[in-house]
């Protein structure tokens, strides 16, 4: 048993609705306590009322806040090469289009990985997990995308199945062969949404157990709507879930489709209209948000505020890739949801736990504080949400634990009063 003690502030979401719709259902327990059995949460309160069983391992929070593992939904952490000089490209004027368009973008990235063999990928994938693990993520969903071919596509998600065997944080895989039609089939578009939805690739990926979703770049210089939703009716029919990369540069019915095709989450949305947010909000379809890709491409966030306050829920990702989104941060990208988007701490923080685990099928067992649930938890070395939140860029984590389990462990600076 793992008893942790001294908690400055423990926030608990009090509901089993995932995702949430509002704050309504975050309370917070100050000089709190919680103690863990078989990595569940069993019990939990004001420390004063802990009973200290003398076989238990007690770990001082110090006094500071404990909030849950967070769960990094949309990312594509698997992948070779770097892409700097599309960096200098953008500041110099040219848009994330542009490059895509003039041959660069994910077609760069999709040479590097061609070219890395598996256990390549995995060796490169490691210590950014590693750095994530210690922003206090403990989740991260990985997509394919960048190998485009029966053989790259299977090396990227058997490279992020593997990554879930070799350190702490759960993977979850997605598949995203339809990211790009890659360049030896440009003139031949049919042929490689066959491709994608093949036996041999897509009845592959369903076989091996690689990935539980099915995700398409929706978006005029990727796959249209009929396009898209091919691909997606063809993955559910596999039993991979739909989700989307949706509304992002274009609006052209992204976000309908996702409703329409009962997509579990419609990701970016930074031209979601209103028609958009009825349909995804009647079908049940998360609003995942992408603070960190906008701020890097230095371009219009989507609009959070009119989603939260029009009842759609709402999720928090990093989009970790190597073009728009260099971002490993999940706190760094909640701190710009805070100032860009005038999201509270709160609502970030139900973003990018609550919500985000609902985001990717887990919102039963993961992302909550609650008796009963599994025991993902982070202890910060600030007393409180808002103050975490309020330290842009600064690394607060001081203790990460996994499944019940301590898996990072740093001396923090000290609990600030
Ligand atoms: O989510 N939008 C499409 N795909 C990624 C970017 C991938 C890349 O540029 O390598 C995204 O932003
Ligand atoms: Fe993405």
């Amino acid at each position: 048993m793992l008893l942790i003690r001294n908690i400055g502030e423990l926030i608990l979401f009090e509901t089993e609705a995932a995702p949430m719709l509002n704050t309504a259902g975050l309370r917070r327990i100050t000089d709190a306590y919680v103690t863990i059995e078989d990595g569940r949460i069993v019990a939990l309160g004001a420390d004063a009322d802990c009973v200290a069983l003398e076989w238990f391992d007690v770990v001082d929070a110090g006094g500071g806040c404990v909030v849950p593992g967070l769960v990094d939904f949309h990312t594509h952490t698997v992948f070779a090469g770097t892409r700097e000089h599309e960096f200098v490209m953008r500041i110099e004027g040219r848009s994330y289009a542009e490059v895509a368009e003039a041959g660069g973008g994910i077609r760069t990235t999709v040479k590097s990985v061609r070219e890395a063999s598996e256990d390549e990928l995995v060796a490169l994938a490691l210590p950014r997990l590693a750095r994530m693990l210690s922003y206090g993520v403990t989740t991260v969903e990985i997509k394919s995308g960048y190998g485009l071919s029966v053989d790259g596509e299977l090396k990227m998600l058997r490279a992020a199945k593997r990554l879930g065997e070799l350190q702490p944080i759960e993977i979850v895989g997605t598949y995203l062969a339809a990211h790009t039609v890659p360049a030896e089939f440009s003139d031949r578009r049919e042929a490689y949404l066959d491709l994608v939805c093949s036996d041999e690739l897509m009845g592959t990926v369903v076989d091996e157990g690689l990935a539980e979703f099915c995700d398409v770049f929706t978006e005029r210089t990727a796959f249209s709507i009929d396009e898209s939703r091919r691909v997606l009716l063809a993955g559910k029919e596999r039993g991979l879930i739909p989700r989307l990369h949706a509304d992002q540069i274009t609006q052209i019915g992204a976000s309908r489709l996702a409703a329409e095709v009962g997509a579990m989450s419609a990701d970016h949305l930074e031209t979601i209209d209103d028609g958009g947010i009825e349909a995804m909000k009647a079908a049940g379809v998360v609003g995942g948000l992408l603070p960190g890709c906008s701020w890097y491409l230095g371009v219009e966030q989507a609009p959070a505020r009119k989603m939260i306050d029009a009842g759609l829920p709402v999720a928090l990702a990093t989009d970790f890739n190597p073009g728009s989104s260099v971002v490993e941060s999940l706190p760094l990208c909640m701190n710009i949801a805070c100032t860009q988007m005038k999201m509270t701490p709160a609502e970030c923080l139900i973003g990018a736990t609550a919500n985000a685990a609902a985001a990717i099928n887990r919102g039963g067992r993961l992302g909550a504080i609650r008796e009963g649930m599994q025991a993902d938890l982070v202890i910060l070395d600030v007393p409180n949400l808002e103050r975490w939140m309020y330290e842009a860029g600064r690394n607060c984590v001081r203790t990460v634990i996994k499944n019940g389990v301590v898996v990072h462990d740093c001396d923090g600076t000290g609990i600030g009063d």
